[in-house]
């Protein structure tokens, strides 16, 4: 049995790739992962391609240097736009969370209707619905950007409870109530910390997929594949940003659901 004990890498614009390490934690206990969330230049969702590209390809080059085995695009906005310059600039086997998402939907959809939530850059970039007509052609989407879900999720406004956060919901859900999705993808990151609130507003019979969950299933089955699964006992845990460390300490134990119990490190991502 071959093994590989090298860390993954993954990153994010900000703390919303932490529900996949969440994930990943859970499914694949005994892989270290280096995680970059780039707070100081968050939010990627409403900034133009060419800058996206730009961002990830930073991203990508530091990650590089924690002699990683595989990176994992934890941003359904760079998965979605900037995806094969991402994977041009890597030199390790790299993947974005949008196919995964797009399979779970296929798998849990009994009307053929799938709704697909994101950020402006995202949803601007079709990237779901050309992956579902990758794979089926009698599948009906609507889709939706919602820009305020993540400055919401950031700041603390996503408690099931929270009247703000399920107006903005409400709003942004409308299209998607109407024509009837049965199935819908949260396709960013940060969305599955809103899980509570949109199924409130949905209700309980419509399937909310995790682009987080998904990537880690995907990501497990292909170190699997590949004979690349770590033998660690546990797995280590590193975490660098781009600002300020002491607020994604804060808010990282709300994104991992428990305490984060490595250190964080700030880093100059423009020198990458
Ligand atoms: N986490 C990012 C994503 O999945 C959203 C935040 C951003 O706009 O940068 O799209």
């Amino acid at each position: 049995l071959a093994l590989d004990n090298r860390p993954i890498g993954v990153f994010d614009s900000g703390l919303g790739g932490l529900t996949a390490v969440k994930e990943m934690m859970d499914l694949l206990p005994n892989e270290s992962i280096v995680y970059f969330g780039d707070t100081g230049r968050v939010p990627y969702g409403t900034r133009s391609k060419e800058t996206i590209i730009k961002y990830a390809k930073q991203d990508i080059r530091f990650l590089l240097k924690h002699n990683i085995k595989a990176i994992v695009i934890a941003c359904g906005t760079v998965s979605s736009v900037a995806l094969n310059e991402a994977i041009k600039e890597s030199t390790v086997p790299t993947m974005g969370v949008v196919e995964g998402a797009v399979l779970g939907a296929l798998n849990a959809t009994k009307n053929k209707i799938i709704g697909i939530l994101g950020t402006s850059a995202t949803i601007r970039s079709e990237a779901y619905e050309k992956a579902i007509r990758a794979v089926k052609d009698d599948i009906k989407t609507v889709s939706n950007a919602c820009p305020l879900f993540v400055p919401l999720v950031e700041n603390g406004y996503f408690k099931k409870d929270n009247e703000i956060a399920i107006l903005a919901a409400k709003e942004y859900l409308k299209p998607l109530i109407e024509q009837n999705a049965d199935t819908i993808i949260l396709g960013c990151t940060h969305y599955p910390l809103l899980k509570d609130v949109i199924a409130s507003v949905v209700g309980q019979d419509v399937t909310l997929i995790d682009p987080g969950k998904q990537a880690a299933m995907a990501l497990k089955e292909s170190l699997k594949v590949n004979n690349m699964l770590s033998l660690n006992k546990n797995g280590e845990h590193r975490f660098y940003v781009s600002d300020s460390t002491e607020n994604f300490s804060h808010y990282a134990n709300f994104f991992l659901g428990k305490n984060m119990n490595s250190s964080v490190e700030k880093i100059d991502i423009e020198t990458y």
